[in-house]
């Protein structure tokens, strides 16, 4: 089967090889991969070199090809969506190995380039609200990085649990999207954040999710941080957190990494199966939209340079989706 494949660091490394097809065992299916879809995850997982050839990604949609003998929740030919586990071969290859507890149904509204661009995000937006920050409705959320992959669904799901959302972004076009995808308000994380705030009429904002770099806005999210409100953090940070300010606060800090469940193959790893579905459900009605924004193709070593060019700029709106392999 074609591949796209690392070895070095830098992004000429990546490299069109030809791998031997993969066949299912226990609760893993065989997909028949048709679009991925690029991730952060995808640029810093190869900044580690790697003594044979390496394929990343993690965001897929596809076909079933084949199923291991223990699955129950898929058969051959259904279209599903996923995003994988960080700690086996990525999806950036013809066909590819998932465990079917953390694939989702394809949304049958959208084509598999659409639905590639979802998984990842989706994953990681829901967790970290539902799942660790356990939001209640009605209350105030500031999502720091609202254009980028994880904002532009984070936003969404937000409106969906009821909250009232103001989203950051920095340059006329991340601004225009963030409100076309329903924050309330949109400020800027560029220039001090407590004024704009302020200038909402607010002194606090219940829920933090930062979907940006955590060293810089930290010392923000400690001040804007409403008394025993929380906080969720989705990137590591590179100097030790002060943590008085929120301290002082009773305020939960949360960490969301969306390959927690696969990587411990914790118990309730299905959970990710079914967040899927739902999204599918909600994508189908209308209830969400898709965050694609740019479409290569074919996949292959060329185009998937481009997109983690595209990536490392930090400049992305949407996602930006790889499709088909001729
Ligand atoms: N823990 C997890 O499970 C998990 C899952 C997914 C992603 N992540 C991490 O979360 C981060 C975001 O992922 P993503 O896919 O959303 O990235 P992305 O799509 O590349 O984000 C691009 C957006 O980031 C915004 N941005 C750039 N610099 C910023 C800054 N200093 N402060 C706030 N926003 C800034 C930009 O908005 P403007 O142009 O308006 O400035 C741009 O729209 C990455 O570090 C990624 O590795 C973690």
């Amino acid at each position: 089967m074609k591949a796209v494949a690392h070895t070095g660091t830098d992004i000429a490394s990546l490299t069109d090889i030809e791998l031997p097809t993969p066949s299912p065992s226990g609760r893993d299916l065989l997909v028949k991969v048709e679009a991925i879809s690029v991730n952060p995850v995808d640029t810093k997982q190869r900044k580690t070199a790697s003594a044979t050839p390496r394929v990343l990604g993690w965001d897929a949609a596809g076909t079933v090809a084949a199923v291991g003998n223990a699955v129950t929740l898929f058969k051959p030919g259904d279209a599903v969506y996923y995003a994988g586990d960080v700690t086996r071969p990525g999806c950036n290859s013809e066909f590819h190995l998932v465990d079917e507890r953390i694939v989702g149904r394809k949304p049958k509204s959208m084509d598999f380039a659409q639905a590639a661009a979802i998984p990842l995000t989706a994953i990681t937006a829901w967790e970290a609200f539902f799942d660790r920050m356990k939001v209640v409705k009605d209350r105030s959320l500031l999502i720091i990085g609202g254009a980028g992959g994880v904002g532009s669904i984070g936003i969404q799901l937000a409106k969906i649990a009821g909250l009232s959302v103001i989203a950051t972004a920095s340059r006329s076009a991340t601004i225009a999207w963030c409100k076309e995808l329903g924050a309330d308000h949109v400020i800027d994380h560029r220039k001090p954040m407590r004024p704009q705030i302020e200038a909402l009429g607010l002194k606090h904002v219940d829920y933090i999710a930062n979907f940006n770099e955590v060293d810089e806005h930290w010392a923000a999210i400690g001040d804007l941080i409403a008394p025993q409100g929380a906080i969720v953090l989705i990137v590591g940070n590179k100097n030790p957190l002060q943590v008085d300010a929120v301290r002082a606060k009773s305020a939960a800090i949360c960490f969301e990494l969306m390959f927690t469940r696969a990587r411990f193959q914790t118990p309730d790893m299905i959970e990710q199966h079914k967040l899927l579905n739902q999204v599918a459900d909600w994508l189908d009605s209308g209830k969400l939209r898709g965050t694609l924004k740019e479409t290569l193709a074919p996949i292959n070593a060329t185009n998937l340079r481009k997109a983690h060019e595209k990536l490392e700029s930090g400049t992305m709106i949407g996602k930006l989706v790889l499709k088909g392999w001729t």
